[in-house]
């Protein structure tokens, strides 16, 4: 038996992506559309979604054709690497996601929220609207770069910055632009040639940071060292220059945007939603009472938490994930293909009304109290299974200390007027940007 099928998918797909998952998912759990010549199935019950990411994972590869544009860039970075390769890596990689080890960067993420809130101390008080998107988008950067190198990768004057947000951005459209699919990135077009150079640039600086780190290795505690002292159990070999370029270039992408987009959704979600915000507020003075907050108080916000989970649960950064599968395999009684690609797509069911009461409101409330009866595909934001997010204890702790270092200080309001929309593309992201004002508490 076949998926239900969706007709007039291609140009209905890319015009309101959010919109076409939302209608598809209502027709049944297994929804069957075509995109150009590939064959698509948006799977929307946490069944299907176990069966595809754990149960029978060993079936569902990422080598998927929306791989490709990030593999230009992250190579064989942990996110875009398959098959034994990603396999050692991951296995090379995981301690450095110890839970230790995240906590040693806590002083860094306290230190780049309390410059950012000092920086913001003249613009509230000339009453400036900001772009909360780029300040999360900065914030997270300066993190990133921070407790992995060692340096500043978000001063926008940067060489460095500059090739960043440009690769960002050219990534992120040409999702959206079937003739730049068609065209790839090989073709010498102007587009491909800018994004040759700003790669190269992202090579240069890179490479540049692990041959200096090789000279000098020192006391170092970031990221990159941890990663180039990590040896396979066993070949006791350490990691290739080229393979730690993909993967501290990989942590650098994947390790920014989403948790800036968390934290952008979240500021947006409280400027609707007073009496939320009220009590995050309320809990953030009873347990810090006026000082920043440390790594120890995080697991003593237990609202700030529940925020911060309801807001990946409305507005997911990575909101659609994508698998290819290898052999024929079976989902809600469906025939999958070989060769065909599933969408286990957490916007979709993150939303879904047999799954979650009043599932279009911000209620942070049923994170504290968790319905026994929800099935563990519900609600993931980082994924699951093997492929889950190694960074997710880190985003958590980053959110947290963020969040609880700007809230007691600023009050953020949306601009009157401005009409938030989300747009789906690498994340999901609010599409022109998220101005709003700052108050002082
Ligand atoms: C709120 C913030 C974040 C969200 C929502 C998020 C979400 C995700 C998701 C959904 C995946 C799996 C994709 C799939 O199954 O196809 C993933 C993978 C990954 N994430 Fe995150 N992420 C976040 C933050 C981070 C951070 C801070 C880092 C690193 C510092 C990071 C590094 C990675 C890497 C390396 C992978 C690939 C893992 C693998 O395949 O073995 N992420 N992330």
């Amino acid at each position: 038996m076949r998926g239900e099928t969706f007709f007039g998918s291609l140009r209905e797909f890319t015009r309101d992506r959010l919109a076409f998952v939302h209608k598809a998912a209502r027709i049944g759990p297994v929804v069957s559309f075509k995109l150009g010549q590939l064959l698509f199935h948006l799977i929307s019950t946490p069944e299907d979604v176990k069966r595809v990411l754990v149960d029978n994972a060993a079936n569902y590869s990422k080598e998927t054709r929306g791989q490709d544009l990030l593999r230009v860039v992250l190579r064989d970075g942990l996110f875009t690497s398959d098959g034994e390769l990603w396999k050692r890596q991951r296995r090379l990689i995981q301690p450095a996601f110890h839970k230790d080890r995240i906590a040693s960067f806590a002083p860094v993420m306290i230190d780049a929220t309390r410059e950012l809130v000092d920086r913001w101390a003249p613009l509230a008080a000339a009453g400036t609207e900001l772009d909360v998107g780029e300040e999360m988008m900065r914030l997270t950067l300066t993190i990133v770069g921070r407790t992995l190198l060692g340096v500043d990768l978000a001063d926008s004057a940067s060489e460095v910055g500059q090739a960043l947000t440009y690769v960002l951005r050219d990534l992120s459209a040409r999702t959206t632009s079937v003739l730049d699919y068609y065209l790839g990135t090989e073709i010498p077009t102007p587009k491909n040639v800018r994004m040759k150079r700003a790669l190269a640039v992202l090579d240069r600086i890179v490479g540049g940071a692990i041959a200096e780190r090789r000279k000098n290795p020192g006391e170092r505690t970031d990221l990159l060292s941890i990663l180039m002292r990590v040896r396979d159990d066993e070949s006791g070999q350490g990691m290739p220059d080229s393979l730690l370029r993909d993967e501290v270039l990989t942590m650098v992408l994947a390790g920014h945007e989403t948790t800036a987009n968390a934290l952008t959704w979240t500021f947006y979600l409280l400027s609707r939603h007073p009496e939320v915000e009220r009590r995050v507020v309320q809990e953030l003075a009873t347990v810090l009472a006026g000082r920043a907050p440390t790594f120890e108080d995080v697991a003593r916000l237990p609202y700030l938490r529940a925020v911060i989970d309801e807001s990946m649960r409305l507005y997911p950064p990575v909101w659609m994930l994508s698998r290819a599968a290898i052999q024929d395999d079976v989902l809600s009684g469906y025939t999958i293909k070989a060769g065909s690609f599933v969408f286990p797509c957490p916007y979709v069911i993150h939303r879904q009304p047999n799954l979650w009461k009043n599932p279009e409101g911000f209620d942070p409330e049923r994170f504290l109290n968790p319905d026994p009866e929800r099935p563990r595909f519900a609600y993931f934001p980082f994924s699951g299974g093997s492929r889950q997010c190694i960074g997710n204890t880190f985003a958590l702790l980053e959110a947290a200390l963020i969040l609880g270092g700007i809230l007691p200080k600023y009050r953020l309001d949306l601009v009157a007027g401005h009409a938030v929309e989300p747009e789906p593309l690498m994340t999901l992201r609010p599409k022109n940007g998220m101005p709003m004002r700052l108050h002082r508490r």
